[in-house]
């Protein structure tokens, strides 16, 4: 029976009707313990639901609908290897990618542990080198740049922890530069380039395929740049100057990295669970290799707690049913992530992927056509910076929103007292607006009889989620903690999180057209596309006869 039709979908319908009507700020006057029974803690985090719009009932029925839906026996699947993604029959382990060395988890016959382990070392064995300068480029001088290029998951990851970590770089390896390069027109590389010693840079083609035109693109422009700036043959260049992370070796060494300078994933690591493999190569470079590993720990811990706690106290759980209560019960259809802490800026765009290539879905894994919404639209920025740009939207628009406000408790300890003040005023912002989004103005003496456009109408629902710091640990834990939640929900609303069938399409458009660009027949096109290409081509013709 469809999800929507039974019995504890259609209660929790009912229940939600008069919430729908209701507003957070009679439910906290209502109920003085209203934090203490909807926040929850769990080694270094807190998770407050209390500025949801949920009563006790609301929650108890959320958690019999993820027991309908089977959620612990999925969970048990997700980490017994079995192949959860079912459109293309494959496990999703990310989670053996942090399993502590000596655990034995079996695929197909061969413990995947004892295999991550492995590529672990030889990635650590390149990190080292890199690090200790005994890396040379091709005029024998050691490497001081290096460049990831890599899109969505081969980016993204990578690219959110090492900015967040950036203080965890330790003294001796700040001569190493960590740069990512992603857009497919070249724009990042024409910006970077001519900043760079080419004799002293490294590039990472970090590509699970290794067959994503964008990456391949990028990495034709960098050697073409490394080619003739050495005047070296290609070999010499292939080899000094050119790592590849992939799950694709052929297809590597192929396009000309030698085998000793692969380092392997599995087709079980989807791309946007895989900074944990070599992917994250970059942020081991970063801030080397033991803070590298303290990041798997604290996921691994994440992954612990996932599988193992009650679902009434189960921070996934509780993240992803929220959202469920949202989307499919109080008709809120946008998400704003809203980070309190300049260091996880890249987060929300991290989550973008995360969420939205997961759960953008709108057919079961039966192949049946679904009736009720999945993920919701989902954006963000760093919460202060947003305030002056979005936020009118929260307070004063028309559009439900539910925001996740996320904030470490302590920051700068031992630092100035300037930052310290600072890091008060980020957490008085935090809290602020995530009271006034729930409340309203109701809560303000001075803005009684304020006229309209002065009214906050509140009753935005949010959850705050804070970590005792920003640490390896901790954003590991931030990390596991989302992809999880997002394998919750997608149990709930029965699709396949694993999968990514609708950006295929488009890749294979794009090709027919880029014959029909360089002038030769493609596809039929519609008038707006035949438009289009025409205006390319007599601007091209204009520069063409003009030049
Ligand atoms: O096109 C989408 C996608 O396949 C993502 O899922 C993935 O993270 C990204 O492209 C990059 O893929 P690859 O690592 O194979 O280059």
């Amino acid at each position: 029976m469809a999800v929507e039709k039974t019995s504890a979908w259609l209660e929790l319908q009912q229940h939600a009707e008069p919430l729908k009507e209701r507003h957070l700020k009679d439910m906290f006057q209502a109920d003085a313990k209203r934090f203490e029974r909807f926040s929850f803690s769990f080694d270094k985090y807190l998770l407050d639901l209390s500025k949801q719009r949920i009563d006790d009932k609301a929650l108890e029925k959320l958690i019999d609908l993820a027991q309908q839906q089977q959620l612990k026996p999925w969970i048990e699947r997700l980490f017994s290897a079995d192949k959860v993604n079912d459109s293309e029959q494959r496990a999703a382990l990310h989670m053996a990618l942090r399993q502590p060395e000596g655990r034995v988890l079996r695929h197909e016959g061969e413990d995947v542990v004892a295999g991550v382990q492995c590529s672990l070392m030889k990635m650590q064995q390149l990190v080292e080198r890199i690090q200790q300068a005994q890396w040379r480029g091709y005029d024998g001088r050691p490497i001081s740049n290096i460049v990831n290029i890599g899109v969505g998951g081969s980016s993204l990851g990578p690219l959110m922890v090492c900015d967040a970590l950036e203080q965890y770089c330790p003294a001796e390896v700040r001569h190493l530069n960590v740069h990512f390069v992603s857009s497919m027109d070249g724009s990042e590389l024409e910006k970077l380039l001519p900043k760079l010693d080419p004799a002293t840079t490294l590039f990472i083609v970090a590509s699970k395929t290794f067959s994503t035109v964008d990456t391949l693109a990028n990495a034709n422009t960098a050697r073409e740049w490394l080619l003739a700036a050495s005047k070296q043959p290609i070999e010499l260049i292939n080899q000094q100057h050119f790592i590849a992370a992939t799950a694709s070796p052929a297809a590597a060494k192929a396009w000309g990295v030698p085998e000793r300078h692969q380092l392997l994933l599995w087709d079980w690591v989807g791309g946007r669970y895989s900074l944990w493999s070599v992917i994250g190569m970059p942020i081991a470079l970063k801030i080397g290799m033991g803070q590298f590993r303290k990041l798997l720990d604290g996921a691994h811990k994440m992954d612990e707690h996932f599988r193992e706690a009650p679902l009434e106290n189960n921070f996934p759980v509780l993240l992803g049913l929220m959202g469920v209560w949202n989307i499919n019960f109080l008709d809120i259809h946008a998400h704003a992530i809203l980070p309190y802490d300049g260091r996880l800026a890249q987060f929300p765009a991290y989550l973008e992927q995360l969420e939205m290539e997961s759960n953008g879905k709108s057919v079961n894994r039966a192949g049946q056509r679904i009736d009720y919404r999945t993920c919701p639209v989902l954006w963000g920025q760093v919460g202060s910076n947003a305030q002056h740009a979005f936020y009118q939207l929260l307070h004063q628009g028309t559009e439900p929103v539910m925001c996740d406000f996320i904030t470490p408790a302590v920051r700068y300890d031992g630092d100035g007292a300037e930052l310290q003040e600072q890091h008060q005023l980020s957490l008085a912002n935090c809290f602020a607006q995530s009271r006034l989004l729930a409340l309203g103005d109701s809560m303000l003496s001075d803005n009684e009889g304020a006229s309209s456009y002065k009214h906050y109408d509140g009753n935005q629902p949010s959850t705050t989620l804070m970590l005792e710091a920003l640490c390896p640990e901790t954003l590991g834990g931030l990390i596991a903690l989302y992809e999880h939640k997002v394998f919750v929900q997608s149990v709930i609303w029965e699709i396949n999180p694993f999968d990514q069938w609708g950006v295929e399409q488009g890749k294979k458009v794009a090709t027919s057209l880029l014959t029909t660009l360089a002038g030769g027949a493609g596809d039929n096109l519609d008038a707006s596309t035949e438009g289009l290409v025409r205006f390319i081509q007599e601007q091209t013709r204009g520069v063409t006869d003009e030049g």
